[in-house]
């Protein structure tokens, strides 16, 4: 039995497998609350999330995906850090990033994206999927299992990142050979040893460069094209780079996260023969579904803020220079915003309160995107195969099922998932 007051919520495999018990017990003592041994508040309150996630202005995301790891470049000295976060900011990981941005640089970079992810661009990209549903199921459909993850839920979210970029179809196959096999070394936040230092882009910032150069020199009406001669909102043009890096976060940040919703889904449904039934009967329910595996599973499990300024989270005064970790997870299950916060409820009336996707400036761009590759595939799978059960060779038989989750305090969600179907074709 893990000891709450003492455990290591950052690198204890025990929680990995259910941190939500654990993410109670910090809670009941105050929704903000500083953890040993690496020193950094952890909010499990879904208001004072908000409250974090709301104030650029004293939250800084310059620690936003490893929180106290790698430990700050610099020692902070007063109570505002403005100053000593922007002269060390290019010492920190993943800098060249939207996500570790604050504003007005942030401002700039998101505006390039918001270019892309237009109404007609995403529509194309809907029609890409539902294409790219049924290719997936394809590939295993007739053998009545499947690996989800490896055989669905990875390959899928990967393909509709490089159809959304743009990236010529003839092109994906090398996309997912390099970046869909399991590469956990890869993976920022594992417990394993790696930190966030380890960058694994680079294939993909050399890849893009060349795509966007190549569009910049012969332009050819494509999406990558509009993607080269993107202009920022007051006209300047970017570097090359500072596209490619635009682009090529999106496969960082979202194809991980939705393979995990995808997997959380699929695990409801398996575990829920009820709302397999419901689902199957009533397919208005599945945007709903879909979001309450986000609330019930977010995949982003920690969120962090560096304090830039001394100020408060709640009742809890919180120095300049503190790490500030939000747990979307935790908060997701705060009893204080959802009732019987651990049941799935397909009907819950507040469910899109979820913060699973963030809130405030940085909240998720790509939140249409992943909800509509949760509903699509929902309701390709949902066509095409008959009644899913999982494959208790891998999970054991009911009552005494095994899981295997990523261990990793960054994401949260299932290593594997082998499931069985009755066919359809
Ligand atoms: C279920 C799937 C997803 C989840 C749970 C998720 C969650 C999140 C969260 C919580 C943030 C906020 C980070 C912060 O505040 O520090 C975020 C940011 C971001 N997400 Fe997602 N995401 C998902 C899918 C996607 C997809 C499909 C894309 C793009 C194709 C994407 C692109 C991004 C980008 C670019 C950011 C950074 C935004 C910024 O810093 O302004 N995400 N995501």
């Amino acid at each position: 039995m893990t000891d709450f007051a003492t455990v290591d919520f950052l690198t204890d495999q025990s929680l990995v497998p259910d941190p939500y018990p654990y993410y109670d017990y910090l809670r009941e003592q105050s929704p903000t609350v500083w953890l040993e041994p690496h020193g950094f508040v952890a909010v499990t309150g879904y208001e004072e999330a908000l409250e974090v996630y709301k104030n650029p202005e004293d939250f800084s995301n310059i620690v936003a995906l490893g929180g106290p790891f790698p430990p700050l470049p610099f020692t902070p000295e007063g109570d505002d850090l403005n100053a000593q976060i922007d002269a060390h900011r290019t010492s920190f990981a993943m800098n060249e990033h939207m996500v570790t941005m604050d504003p007005p640089d942030h401002t700039k970079a998101r505006s390039l994206l918001s270019r892309l992810l237009t109404p007609k661009r995403l529509k194309e990209n809907e029609d890409f999927m539902w294409r790219l549903a049924d290719r997936q199921l394809d590939e295993f459909i007739s053998l009545g299992h499947s690996e989800f993850l490896a055989e669905y839920a990875k390959p899928f979210s990967l393909l509709v990142i490089a159809d959304l970029l743009g990236v010529p179809e003839e092109d994906h196959k090398e996309f997912r050979t390099v970046l869909g096999a399991d590469r956990p070394e890869a993976q920022v936040g594992s417990l394993q040893g790696q930190s966030v230092g380890t960058n694994p882009l680079e294939f993909l910032d050399e890849k893009f460069c060349n795509y966007l150069e190549e569009r910049r020199r012969n332009p050819r009406g494509d999406v990558l094209t509009d993607l080269a001669t993107a202009k920022y909102a007051d006209g300047e043009t970017p570097e090359v780079l500072d596209v490619a890096r635009t682009a090529t976060f999106l496969f960082a940040a979202g194809q991980e996260t939705t393979a995990k919703l995808l997997s959380a889904a699929i695990k409801a449904l398996v575990d829920r023969p009820d709302l397999q039934r419901a689902l199957r009967e009533d397919r208005s329910l599945i945007p709903t579904f879909v979001e309450e595996s986000l609330r019930l599973e977010s995949p982003v499990k920690s969120d962090s803020r560096l304090a830039r300024r001394t100020s408060k989270v709640g009742d809890m005064e919180v120095k300049a220079g503190t790490v500030v970790m939000v747990l979307p997870g935790a908060a997701n299950r705060d009893p204080r915003r959802f009732t019987d916060p651990h049941e799935f409820q397909v009907r819950r009336p507040n469910v899109r309160e979820h913060i699973a996707f963030g809130r405030g400036v940085h909240s998720c761009p790509g939140a249409p995107l992943a909800r509509v590759e949760g509903r699509v595939s929902l309701e390709r799978m949902l066509d095409r195969m008959g009644e899913i059960t999982l494959d208790e060779e891998f999970h054991g038989p009911e009552g005494d099922r095994r899981f295997n989750y990523e261990p990793t305090y960054i994401l949260r969600g299932l290593a594997d998932i082998h499931v069985q179907f009755t066919g359809r074709g």
